[in-house]
């Protein structure tokens, strides 16, 4: 009856049942992989986000299958801000970064093509891929003091169906930003081997300090044909607004035509509601109300994780350098799986294994700093507890 391609595991996995039957019994949990900025405590403007969803102008339909010109124009000024000129002729308006994937891997991709992306990286990925009939190839990220692009491997790991190569920027969990020379190589494997680059920057605001070796943006590249993703879900804090975007930038001639092809696929769905497209350039706003408070919630848990850590823990945490995630190491005493279950169990304490996010080796945790501080003061003490007296 069903396509092969939804033959997902639809079973809980172990993690999952033993959450569902603490939450069951009533434990109480301590969530330290809260990462929904609707829930974390953030002081958001409502009557200025409520007022901005009622404009009358949503009474007229007035389609255009890259969304409205007013709202496009809004996204180009915020790359304005980071140096980059768009015309808003290079911006698609989609309901979610995830929309705005599928156009993309529609787009460049036949059944069976592949697309090479970040290991690790955001989950998603396989279903994103899955569901639009094509194949993810994984190029390894290497951490040493820092994390880097496995540039050697993921080069060996081309083969001819490649048409595309994803880097996330910066990356979830890893936190880690594309390097100008890193992206120099990326673009020049790109234009050799006539693929296109994809780049999700959704949480490209959330740098902890400025590097100069760091990529800007990748909406500013010309040299290959590239997508480069955001969305207000991140950038204001507002993933239930359902509204980001693709930026397409590149060669003229393959410019010219990606564009033209895109507005088919956009203009089959014309998916942006009205009232949401003219809400954008205020809600794109109120980033400067929420960014703020997010990197002080971010610094103040980093800030507590490495007071707790200085003390010859055995676990120590990763560099983070953006992002709204930090990894832990743990001893590999235990998998990934079994610590996150004993954490639940004996400890009340939620945080994601590092297989969920496909780390090739044991000994990862992932935790959010957006969780509120006090939850996460204490679920660090008892994981540290924990760990200490497993060791
Ligand atoms: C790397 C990355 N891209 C995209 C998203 C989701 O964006 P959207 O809500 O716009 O689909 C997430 C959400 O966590 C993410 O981690």
């Amino acid at each position: 009856m069903f396509a092969s391609r939804t033959n997902w595991i639809l079973n809980p996995n172990r993690l999952t049942r033993e959450i569902e039957e603490l939450r069951q019994r009533g434990i109480p949990l301590l969530d330290l992989t809260e990462s929904n900025p609707t829930r974390c405590g953030f002081v958001f403007d409502q009557a200025a986000i409520l007022a901005a969803l009622a404009d009358t102008r949503a009474l007229s339909y007035a389609p255009d299958p890259r969304g409205l010109l007013g709202a496009r124009q809004a996204v180009a000024a915020y790359y304005a801000e980071r140096g980059i000129t768009l015309d808003p002729g290079q911006i698609y308006l989609t309901t979610s970064t995830s929309e705005a994937y599928s156009y993309v891997f529609r787009l460049l991709a036949d059944p069976g093509d592949t697309i090479l992306v970040p290991q690790p990286s955001y989950p998603l990925f396989d279903f994103l891929a899955g569901l639009n009939d094509v194949r993810v190839i994984p190029y390894p990220l290497i951490y040493d003091q820092d994390w880097q692009i496995d540039l050697p491997t993921l080069e060996k790991r081309l083969e001819a169906r490649a048409r595309a190569i994803l880097v996330v920027h910066p990356n979830n969990p890893t936190g880690s930003f594309v390097r100008r020379h890193e992206l120099a190589e990326l673009l020049a494997l790109c234009v050799r081997r006539d693929m296109a680059l994809v780049a999700d920057e959704v949480f490209a605001d959330y740098s902890l300090a400025p590097d100069p070796a760091r990529v800007v943006s990748h909406a500013a590249v010309t040299e290959a044909l590239t997508f480069t993703l955001s969305g207000l879900s991140k950038i204001s804090a507002l993933p239930q607004m359902k509204l980001a975007w693709v930026v397409v930038n590149g060669p003229e001639q393959l410019l010219r035509s990606g564009l033209a092809r895109l507005e088919i696929i956009a203009d089959t769905y014309l998916s942006l509601s009205a009232p949401l497209a003219l809400a954008l350039p205020q809600l794109l706003e109120s980033r400067r109300n929420l960014q703020p408070q997010i990197r002080e919630r971010m610094m103040a848990n980093l800030q507590s994780l490495d007071a707790r850590l200085a003390v010859g823990q055995p676990v120590t945490r990763l560099r983070v350098e953006g992002g709204w995630y930090a990894v832990l190491r743990l001893p590999s005493i235990r998998t990934d799986e079994e610590w996150a279950i004993e954490f639940a169990r004996r400890d009340g304490v939620l945080v994601h294994p590092g297989h969920f996010f496909d780390f090739s080796s044991e000994g990862h945790l992932v935790v959010s700093l957006l969780t509120k501080q006090e939850v996460f003061d204490e679920g660090l003490e008892r994981i540290l507890a924990r760990v200490a007296n497993s060791a």
